[in-house]
């Protein structure tokens, strides 16, 4: 290649640029009468960021299709049970970003995690140590801790809601039966306590049938998530809280696939010996306990 030559392509290869930032320009001045302000900077920032991908990966058109391709059946795929475009934002880390960027910056607060999609309104109720497995397959767990404020006041009242997988890894949901198993809601006492009684959670694959088990077999990742309980936890005045406590010690708490374990959610359900046991009678069996305290932050005025 001559000198002429590479002077040449370097000039083609800046008019190129040229025209390509042009397009973005222009993508980009088209928000500029948006309704709300805010709307016109999400939108000009996502367009350049997306135009900034575009470039960066020299998109094929091929690729451009299979991206469509792949929206499309992720769209096709949801359901009233079924939210694919949440799970896609999920093994993206999207979920877990959003919630860092909006979680109150006073570090003194319990953490938030993803919600899932295996949440269910209306969970029956369960008394102050009582039990919410119904039935569920798997090792008996008493759960407990206190809910308080930053400064440490007490919150009595707040109404927790917790939901897990049993044994097998599936949730009631998931069964082709009825039954509802495994969730509930209780409220803490006077001194901001709450417990139950309920199983020791398992790991267990999100569902990954559809687009976003593809995305994730193409990438070589796994599935499976770490064991966790899920907690929701509302109380006037306050955050809603939405997050889990995770096994100590066990699998996939390295390559949760949705990158939602935090080292504070990270709980020991320990061992315990048959015997005397809390709110229930004698224990023929090992039975585990985990405490979990939950700070909840003021909601902002
Ligand atoms: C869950 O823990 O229930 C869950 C969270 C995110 C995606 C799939 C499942
Ligand atoms: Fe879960």
């Amino acid at each position: 290649m001559t000198t002429d030559d590479i002077t040449r392509e370097a000039a083609a290869a800046d008019e190129r640029a040229a025209l390509e930032q042009a397009v973005t320009e222009k993508v980009i001045a088209s928000f500029a009468d948006s309704t709300t302000d805010r709307f016109g900077r999400l939108m000009a920032s996502l367009v350049r960021h997306l135009h900034a991908f575009a470039r960066d990966v020299r998109l094929t058109e091929a690729e451009w299709e299979a991206a469509i391709r792949f929206l499309t059946d992720t769209g096709a795929i949801c359901a009233d049970k079924r939210q694919e475009f949440i799970l896609l934002s999920d093994v993206l880390g999207l979920s877990m970003l959003t919630i860092g960027i909006n979680s109150p910056p006073d570090r003194a607060v319990t953490e938030s995690t993803v919600f899932g999609p295996f949440f269910v309104d209306g969970s029956p109720h369960i008394s102050l140590g009582g039990t919410m497995s119904a039935g569920a397959a798997g090792r008996p767990c008493f759960v407990g801790g206190r809910i308080t404020d930053e400064e440490g006041v007490p919150v009595a009242g707040a109404r927790v809601e917790v939901w897990e997988a049993d044994d097998d890894g599936l949730y009631d949901v998931q069964y082709e039966d009825d039954v509802t198993q495994a969730r509930g809601h209780l409220f803490s006492d006077e001194k901001g306590g709450y417990r139950f009684w309920s199983i020791v959670p398992s790991p267990y694959p999100i569902p990954d049938d559809g687009p976003v088990g593809r995305l994730l077999r193409a990438a070589n990742r796994s599935p499976m998530r770490p064991a966790h309980i899920h907690f929701m936890v509302s109380a006037p005045g306050f955050r809603t809280l939405i997050t889990h406590i995770f096994v100590a010690g066990g699998p996939h708490l390295e390559s949760d696939a949705v990158f939602a374990v935090k080292p504070g959610l990270i709980v020991e359900f320990a061992q315990q010996p048959p015997g005397r046991a809390p709110d229930t009678d004698v224990m023929a069996t090992t039975w585990y306990r985990a405490e979990f305290d939950i700070t909840l932050a003021r909601a902002e005025a």
